[in-house]
């Protein structure tokens, strides 16, 4: 029976393709106040403000490619039932191959309808203002905001209760309720954490293997691994 592997990622998984993450020295939120341009209030006082932020990633993001450790999660949907559960807005693991991704903050290429939030429009351009979907109405990035609720995780929960392997890679666990989904893995499930500098919270959680490297490196040191146990359990 082929194992479920669970992976939890975050901004550290797209890193090495060259998007930069929140939190690290120079990290996205440097020179942006947070709440600025990823509130609802940021949005209602200064709607350009938060338009031209979002528009720079969209056109950035364009430009970069999957990583290697990308790559390697998208090949070990040979081994594993695999299932992305992503804080990330790219779409660098769908890129690389990767079927099924639940981005839990929402995502970059994607815009909705202000007032029908399940009006949701492919958009890989510029937003401005002025632009309206067929209806008519104001458009906004498809991502959730802080203080904004999170759609998906109640589906990412049902997710890692199912989990043989969880691969927690590239995230500070800062942000709930994101940060909170490991508690939901199965107390037989084998729990990797893949991050160059972990969180300190990592050390408190008994089950988790802490491997201090980048993603891409992480991932080939462990997949060897991964496969062998996933055949023998
Ligand atoms: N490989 C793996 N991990 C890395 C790498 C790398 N090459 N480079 C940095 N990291 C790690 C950092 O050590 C850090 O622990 O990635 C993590 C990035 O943490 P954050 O910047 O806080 O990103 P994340 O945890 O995804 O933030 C969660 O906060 O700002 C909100 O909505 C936003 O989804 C985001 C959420």
């Amino acid at each position: 029976m082929e194992k479920h592997l669970v992976v939890l990622s975050g901004a550290g998984m797209s890193a090495e393709s060259g998007i930069k993450t929140f939190r690290d020295a120079d990290g996205l939120w440097e020179g942006h106040e947070v709440m600025e341009v990823a509130s609802p209030e940021g949005w209602h006082n200064n709607r350009e403000l938060v338009l031209d932020f979002y528009n720079q990633r969209r056109r950035h993001l364009l430009e970069v490619t999957p990583n290697k450790g990308h790559r390697i999660l998208a090949d070990l949907q040979n081994d594993f039932k695999m299932s992305i559960i992503t804080q990330n807005v790219d779409d660098l693991h769908e890129r690389a191959g990767s079927q099924n991704v639940i981005h839990l903050h929402g995502e970059l290429l994607k815009v909705r309808s202000e007032i029908a939030p399940e009006m949701v429009l492919d958009w890989t351009t510029d937003l401005n203002s002025s632009d309206r979907n067929a209806e008519g109405h104001a458009l906004r990035p498809d991502i959730v905001w802080f203080g904004e609720a999170v759609p998906e995780m109640e589906r990412a929960i049902n997710v890692v209760k199912e989990a043989d392997f969880v691969l927690v890679i590239g995230t500070s666990l800062q942000v709930y309720p994101a940060a909170s989904l490991m508690d939901y893995a199965p107390k037989r499930a084998v729990i990797y954490y893949i991050d160059p500098k972990p969180a300190a919270v990592a050390a408190t959680y008994q089950q988790l293997k802490i491997i201090p490297e980048k993603a891409s490196r992480g991932l080939e040191m462990i997949k060897e691994e991964l496969i062998n146990w996933g055949q023998t359990l």
